[in-house]
């Protein structure tokens, strides 16, 4: 029998997800920008649970969407050829309906999503930018007057987690990183300690920043946190500085780092450190809720 039209499924069959994974790559090469991120993608591939919305036309997969219980968002997809027929307005009504609360990732913040967020009734409440640069012959200025900044070492630990959670208070995701979750971090294969600048005054920690080496010449401002009690003295500035010393001196020739878009002044750190944006990700949700 060949399906046509809506359909909910938690488990989706292994072709479902073949077919899932075969449109968001066609997508992908239209759009520039995966509709999968690293959570909808451990979805789709069933290690993580999920909720999946898919339309098909005569057995043919035209559009998904997956929702994300753990982040509470939406991701969702239609086959190019598919586009303008309204399958992604019957897809997102049916998914935000069986998920009230969730808002509505638009990686690269296309056009087209734009629009259809517009239509759906939704407003933009949340944007995530993406920011790089080359690295070249780094320049690190004076630290502030009574700090230090070393690298990281075992003891530092909970210091850290409680400065990232007063710096990211605000942050969705960020604020929450328990120092399980941390410890299980510096598990990681691309884990450096030697990455990790601590900065100390007398016996605090005053802030971090924490690099991430992805590959041979990329690396990443995985973590800037400076805690609010020494803020605008200047050790962000010198902290980023720092780190990016290091991840030159590594060998990496280029930086990359993700910012919320409504940090103004930490946008404007990156920026007067020669950041440009590289993508915008908008996140979408009801108007009422
Ligand atoms: C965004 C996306 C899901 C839209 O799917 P779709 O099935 O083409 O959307 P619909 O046909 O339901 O469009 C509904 C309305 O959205 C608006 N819209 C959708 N695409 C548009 C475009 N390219 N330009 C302008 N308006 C557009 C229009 O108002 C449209 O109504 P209309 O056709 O009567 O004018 C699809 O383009 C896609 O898969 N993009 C890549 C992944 C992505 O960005 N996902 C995020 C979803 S928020």
């Amino acid at each position: 029998m060949t399906r046509t039209g809506l359909s909910r499924v938690q488990q989706p069959e292994a072709a479902d997800r073949e077919a899932i994974l075969a449109l968001a790559d066609e997508a992908a090469a239209v759009d520039g920008t995966s509709p999968l991120n690293e959570s909808a993608a451990l979805i789709v591939a069933g290690e993580r649970p999920g909720d999946f919305h898919l339309s098909h036309e005569d057995g043919l997969l035209t559009g998904f969407t997956v929702a994300d219980p753990r982040e509470r968002t939406v991701v969702a997809a239609v086959r190019p050829s598919h586009r303008r027929r309204g399958i992604g307005s019957r897809l997102l009504a049916a998914a935000l309906e069986a998920h009230p609360g969730h808002s509505v990732w638009a990686f690269g913040t296309l056009p087209a999503a734009a629009a259809l967020a517009e239509h759906l009734g939704l407003a933009p409440v949340r944007g995530l930018l993406k920011l790089g640069r080359r690295l070249g012959d780094e320049a690190v200025g004076p630290v502030p007057e009574g700090y230090t900044i070393r690298p990281f070492a075992g003891e530092d630990a909970a210091a850290v987690v409680a400065v990232n959670a007063a710096a990211f208070a605000h942050h969705p995701e960020q604020g929450k990183l328990t120092l399980d979750e941390f410890r299980a971090l510096t598990l990681q294969d691309w884990f450096s300690a030697d990455g990790l600048f601590v900065a100390h005054h007398g016996p605090e920690v005053a802030g971090f920043h924490w690099t991430k080496r992805h590959d041979a010449e990329t690396g990443e401002v995985y973590v800037l946190a400076v805690h609010p009690e020494h803020d605008g003295q200047g050790l962000g500035r010198v902290l980023l500085e720092t780190g990016l010393a290091h991840l030159a001196e590594i060998g990496c020739t280029q930086v990359v780092l993700y910012v919320e878009e409504d940090q103004e002044r930490v946008v404007r750190l990156y920026n007067s450190a020669n950041f440009n944006q590289v993508n915008l990700d908008t996140s979408y949700a009801r108007k009422d809720g």
